[in-house]
């Protein structure tokens, strides 16, 4: 088992997740980095899968050309998102279907796999990037399809939590 941490960052190109990159790599982590847009890493210590989260063969690449060459998995943070504020009665199928492609299936797949491999290690741990607006809407920002796919992953975070935990995977 190799000595480093490894931590798998989705959402990885900008924002938060670009920061996180930042933040383990100097906490001493080896990385495997996902987005749709991101470029190829020339950094030894950072391996980049370019993909649409919310496919489940993104996720399988993630683990075979990410975290095998690592080999070892001790954080997944799933951070990858997207926000759409609009009146309830507008959203589009489009806005449904990205919101719960990225949102929903995006943290599905890949926590899926992730646990594969840290049940098998015995320890591991997964981060949840949600937002309070799931638990408390904001007045004047409607955003009924972030409550409902951020909502969702404060419950699935709990019940996880709950099935794995004892495993050694809180
Ligand atoms: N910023 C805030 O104020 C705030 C507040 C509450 C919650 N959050 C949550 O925090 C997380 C990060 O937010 P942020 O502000 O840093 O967002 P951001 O700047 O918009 O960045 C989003 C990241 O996710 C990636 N991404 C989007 N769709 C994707 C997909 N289908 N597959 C793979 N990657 C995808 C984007 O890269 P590509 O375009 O290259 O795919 C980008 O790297 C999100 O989950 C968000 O909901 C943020």
């Amino acid at each position: 088992m190799a000595n480093e941490k490894v931590a798998v960052i989705t959402g990885a190109s900008r924002g938060i997740g670009a920061s996180l990159v930042s933040a383990y790599r100097e906490a001493g982590f080896n990385i495997v980095a996902n987005s749709r847009s991101i470029g190829i890493s020339t950094n030894p210590s950072i391996v980049n899968i370019p993909g649409d989260i919310g496919q489940a063969e993104t996720a399988r690449r993630i683990m075979s050309e990410g975290v095998e060459k690592f080999g070892r998995l001790d954080t997944l943070v799933n951070n990858a998102g997207i926000f759409i504020s609009k009146p309830f009665t507008q959203y589009t199928q489009a806005d449904y279907d990205s919101m719960l492609s990225t949102n929903i299936a995006g943290f599905f797949y890949l926590t899926q796999r992730a646990v594969e491999v840290m049940e098998r290690q015995g320890w591991g741990h997964i981060i949840n990037i949600t937002t309070t607006a799931a638990e408390q809407p904001i007045g004047g920002s409607p955003a009924l399809l972030a409550s409902l796919t951020k909502g969702g992953l404060n419950a699935a975070t709990k019940a996880l939590a709950i099935e794995y935990g004892p495993r050694g995977i809180p």
